[in-house]
C-alpha cells in the first residue's frame, strides 16, 4: 500500500447522509416492490423471511462490506480497485462492469413504462378518475392485462422484434435524460438529488400501506403475504431464491457499492453505513409487501361484494405484470383510483431512477478512472449508447428479450458467478486481513476473524452451490432445448399413471395441477382426456414422445426445437467474459501501481503444504468429473448420494479446503506470504465442495416430495402472523437503532484515521 494513497482525496461525496442515501437509493429499486413481496408469497410467506434474514446476515451484509472496503481502500471504481492486487484481476472489476452495462441497456425501459403510466394517471385525475385500464371483475383482469401487452406494448410473442414503439420511446429518452442530469455534475449533486429520491418512494409507499391497511379486507390480503408455510423450507429453491433476492435488492456483484465507496472521504465509516443500508433496504421490501397485498385484500373484498370475486391468487404475480397489470387493476377498483395510482407510479419512478444511475455512475467512473477521459465527454456517449440498446426493447418483440436477459443477468449466470468471482480473488488471493483492518480503522464497529472466513470459505460455497446447482439443472432440463411438449405442463399428477409420469419426468417435464385429466394407456401411447372431453394423445414415436390434438394433428415433437432466448441469453452472459478481457487488456492513462512491489518483498512460504493441499483438491474434482461424465447428472446425483466413493472424496475436498485456509492463515503474515498453490488449493477445494453439494441438493430433490398444495382460502391474518410482524418490525426498528447508538458512540470518542496496516491487531500481516 502507498501511503501517498491516503492523502490522495479524490471527489468526494457531501457528507455521510449523502453516501448513505445514495446506497440505499441504489439499492432499493423496482426488485423491492415486484420481486420481494411476490417470493415472500410464493415461497412460504412468512416463512422465507427465515431463509432471506440469513442470507443477508451470512451473505449480504459481509459482501456490502466487503465492496466498500476494497472501493474505499484502492479509491478505485471496481476494474483499478481489482487491479491493486493484481493487473490479471482487473478482468473481474470488467466482468461486473459490462454485466451492469447489460443492464442499463433495459433498466430505463422498464422506468419508461412507469413514466408512460405515471402519465396516464395524471390524465386519469384531470378525466375525472378514469384510468383507461379500468374494469370490473375477472374481466377487468383482461382488460388490464390487454392494456398493457396489447395497447401499450403491442406485444407479439415469440423472438422476431417487429416495429418499433414510438409511445415507449419518447419516455426512454425522458428516462435517459433524467438519469443523465441526475449524475453530469458528479457525485457532490448525485448526494444530493438522493435526499429527495429516496425518501419521496418511502413517503409514497407509506401512504399505499396506510390507506391498503386502512382498506376493508385487508387482512385477508395480508394472509397471503405472511402466514407461514413451513413446509417450504424444506425445498432447495427457497433457499436458492432467497439468496439470489438479497443479491439482487442489495446491487451487490456490480461494481456499484466499490464505486460509491471509492468517493467516500478517507475517514468514513464502512461497516455501520453497510449494515445501515442493507437494513434500510429489507424495511423498504417488507413494507413495500404491506402495501400491495393489502391492497389486492382491499380488491379482493370490493369484488366479493360486487358479486364478481376476484381473489388475490389470481392476481398476485411477480415482476413487470405486478407492477403494471395486478396493482393498477387492484387500484382501479377503488375508490381516488387515478390519485393513488398517481402516487404508485411516481414510488416506482423515484424507485427506479437511483437505481438505473448509480449502474450508469459505475460503468462511468470505471472508464474514467482507466483512460483519464473527461467525465463530460464520456457521460452523454455513455447515455446515448445505452439508450440506443434500449431501442431493441421497445420494439414489439422486446418485451420477450428483456424479461430473458434480465432472467440471466440478474440469475445465477450472472450474480451467483460474479459474486463468488470476487469472494474468491479477495478471500484467497488477496490479503482479505488488511481490507478487514482497513474497514475496522475507521468504522463505528469491529469485524472479527470471522469476516475473513465468510468471505473465504462460507459464501463462495454458498453461491458455488447455487451456481452448480442451477448449472446441473439447467443441463438435465433441456434447458437450452425443448424436450417436453407445452401440453405436459397442464396435466394433473394425482391422475397420471405412474409409469407415464415416469416417462414425462425422464423428459424433464413438469406437471402442474391446473386441471383433471384422465389417462389410458394403449401400448405405447396415452390417451388424456380432459373434462370436457377434448384429448390430447401422446405417441412414443422412434423413441420421442410426439403430441396430437383432439383431431388427430399433429402438435409438435417435443424433442426437436431450440429454446433460442435461452440460447441469446446464454450466449450474451458468454460474451461478458470476454468483453472483459477485452477491456482488461485496454491500456489505461497509467498503471495502477501496485502493492506486490511490496509483497515483492515478502518471502514465500507454505509451498509443500501448498502442493499438498493442491493435490488433495484434484482428487474430488477429477472424481466428480467421472461420476457427472457420460450419465444423465440427476440420475447421477441420485445414485450417487448412497455411495461412500461420492462422500470419501467430499471429505478429501473439504480437507484440502481446510488445509489451504490453514496454510493462508498462518504464512500471510508481516513478512511472509503464502505460496500460490496453496491459495489455487483453496479455491480449487471451495469450488469442489460446492459442486458436490449442488449435486446433493440436486440428488434430494427427487427425494424430497415438492407437493404444490394449493393455498387455503384465508381471510384472516393468524396469530403465528401477528408474531412474525412483531419480530420483523423489531429486527428493523432495534437494528437501525443499534447502529445509530454505534455512531454515536463513536462519534463521541472521536476516532481518526489510521493506516490499515499499523492498526493493532492479533496477527500482524
Ligand atoms: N437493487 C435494485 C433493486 O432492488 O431494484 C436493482 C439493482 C440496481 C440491481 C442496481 C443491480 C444494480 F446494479
Amino acid at each position: 500500500m502507498k501511503p501517498e494513497l491516503l492523502e490522495e482525496q479524490r471527489e468526494s461525496w457531501g457528507s455521510r447522509g449523502g453516501f448513505v442515501l445514495a446506497a440505499v437509493g441504489s439499492a432499493v429499486g423496482l426488485g423491492n416492490l415486484w420481486g420481494f413481496p411476490y417470493k415472500l408469497y410464493s415461497y412460504g410467506g412468512g416463512a422465507f423471511l427465515i431463509p432471506y434474514i440469513l442470507a443477508l446476515v451470512v451473505v449480504g451484509i459481509p459482501i456490502m462490506i466487503l465492496e466498500f472496503s476494497i472501493g474505499h481502500y484502492t479509491q478505485r471504481a471496481a476494474p483499478d480497485a481489482f487491479k491493486r492486487g493484481h493487473k490479471r484481476f482487473e478482468i473481474v472489476g470488467w466482468w461486473g462492469i459490462v454485466l451492469a452495462f447489460v443492464i442499463i441497456t433495459y433498466y430505463p425501459v422498464i422506468l419508461a413504462y412507469c413514466i408512460s403510466f405515471l402519465g396516464y394517471s395524471i390524465l386519469g385525475i384531470f378525466n375525472g378518475g378514469d384510468l383507461p385500464w379500468a374494469g370490473k371483475g375477472i374481466e377487468g383482469v383482461t382488460n388490464a392485462h390487454d392494456f398493457f401487452f396489447k395497447d401499450y406494448l403491442g406485444h407479439q410473442e415469440g423472438t422476431a422484434l417487429g416495429s418499433i414503439r414510438w409511445n415507449i420511446v419518447w419516455p426512454l429518452i425522458i428516462a435517459w435524460v433524467l438519469m443523465y442530469f441526475c449524475i453530469f455534475k458528479g457525485v457532490r449533486l448525485v448526494g444530493k438529488i438522493v435526499w429527495l429520491t429516496v425518501p419521496l418512494p418511502w413517503l409514497m409507499l407509506l401512504i399505499l400501506t396506510v390507506r391498503g391497511l386502512t382498506l376493508e379486507g385487508s387482512m385477508q390480503g395480508l394472509a397471503y403475504y405472511l402466514d407461514p408455510v413451513w413446509s417450504e423450507l424444506a425445498k432447495p429453491v427457497t433457499w436458492r431464491y432467497a439468496v439470489g433476492q438479497v443479491f439482487f435488492s442489495l446491487s451487490l456483484a456490480y461494481g456499484i457499492m466499490i464505486t460509491y465507496a471509492s468517493f467516500l472521504h478517507r475517514k468514513s465509516d464502512l461497516n455501520n453505513n453497510a449494515l445501515i443500508i442493507s437494513i434500510a433496504d429489507f424495511a423498504t421490501s417488507f413494507v413495500a409487501g404491506l402495501a400491495v397485498f393489502a391492497t389486492l385484500g382491499g380488491m379482493a373484498f370490493v369484488t366479493q361484494q360486487a358479486g364478481n370475486p376476484v381473489r388475490v391468487e389470481n392476481v398476485a404475480e411477480s415482476g413487470p405484470s405486478l407492477a403494471f397489470v395486478a396493482f393498477p387493476y387492484a387500484l382501479a377498483q377503488l375508490p381516488y383510483s387515478a390519485w393513488f395510482s398517481f402516487i404508485f407510479f411516481f414510488a416506482l419512478v423515484t424507485l427506479g431512477i437511483d437505481s438505473a444511475f448509480s449502474m450508469t455512475e459505475s460503468i462511468l467512473a470505471s472508464i474514467v478512472d482507466k483512460t483519464g477521459w473527461r467525465r463530460s465527454i464520456v457521460l452523454p456517449v455513455l447515455s446515448l449508447v445505452g439508450l440506443s440498446f434500449g431501442l431493441l426493447y421497445v420494439t414489439q418483440g422486446g418485451f420477450n428479450w428483456l424479461d430473458t436477459i434480465d432472467g440471466f443477468v440478474n440469475g445465477t449466470w450472472g450474480i451467483a458467478f460474479m459474486g463468488l468471482l470476487e469472494c474468491i480473488v479477495l478471500g484467497w488471493l488477496w490479503r482479505i486481513g488488511t481490507l478487514r483492518r482497513h474497514a475496522n480503522s475507521r468504522s463505528d464497529w469491529q469485524l472479527g476473524r470471522w469476516w475473513d472466513y465468510l468471505i473465504r470459505l462460507v459464501i463462495p460455497i454458498l453461491l458455488g452451490t447455487l451456481f452448480f446447482w442451477q448449472l446441473f439443472d439447467d443441463i438435465s432440463s433441456g434447458f437450452l432445448f425443448r424436450i417436453e411438449a407445452e401440453y405436459q405442463s397442464s396435466l394433473d399428477e394425482s391422475v397420471i399413471s405412474e409409469e407415464l409420469r415416469k416417462d414425462f419426468e425422464d423428459k424433464g417435464s413438469v406437471i402442474s395441477q391446473d386441471a383433471t385429466f384422465t389417462v389410458e394407456q394403449a401400448g405405447m401411447s396415452w390417451l388424456i382426456t380432459d373434462e370436457e372431453n377434448k384429448y390430447l394423445l401422446l405417441m412414443k414415436e422412434e423413441g420421442r414422445l410426439n403430441v396430437y390434438n383432439s383431431e388427430g394433428g399433429f402438435l409438435r415433437t417435443p424433442g426437436g426445437e431450440w429454446k433460442l432466448p435461452n440460447c441469446v441469453g446464454l450466449f450474451i452472459v458468454a460474451l461478458v467474459p470476454v468483453f472483459a478481457v477485452i477491456l482488461s487488456l485496454v491500456r489505461g492513462r497509467r498503471d495502477v501501481e501496485q502493492p506486490s512491489s511490496k509483497e515483492a518483498d515478502f518471502s514465500t512460504r507454505g509451498r509443500y503444504g501448498g502442493v499438498v493441499a493442491f493435490l488433495l483438491a484434484l482428487i474430488p474434482a477429477v472424481g466428480l468429473l467421472v461420476i457427472l461424465l457420460g450419465s444423465s447428472i440427476p440420475e447421477a446425483a441420485e445414485s450417487k448420494l448412497g455411495n461412500p466413493v461420492f462422500w470419501l472424496l467430499l471429505a478429501v475436498g473439504i480437507i484440502a479446503m481446510g488445509l489451504s485456509n490453514h496454510l493462508v492463515d498462518k504464512h500471510n503474515t508481516s513478512s511472509s506470504q503464502v505460496s500460490w498453490f496453496a491459495r489455487w488449493a483453496g479455491i480449487l477445494a471451495t469450488v469442489d465442495v460446492s459442486a458436490f453439494i449442488a449435486v446433493i441438493l440436486l440428488g434430494l430433490k427427487g427425494g424430497v416430495k415438492i407437493s404444490e398444495e394449493t393455498m387455503p382460502i384465508r381471510d384472516k391474518l393468524s396469530g403465528v402472523s401477528y408474531i412474525i410482524l412483531g419480530a420483523v418490525f423489531l429486527i428493523i426498528i432495534g437494528g437501525l437503532a443499534w447502529c445509530f447508538y454505534r455512531a454515536l458512540l463513536a462519534a463521541n470518542a472521536g476516532k481518526g484515521i489510521q493506516h490499515p496496516d499499523e492498526v493493532g491487531d492479533e496477527t500482524a500481516d
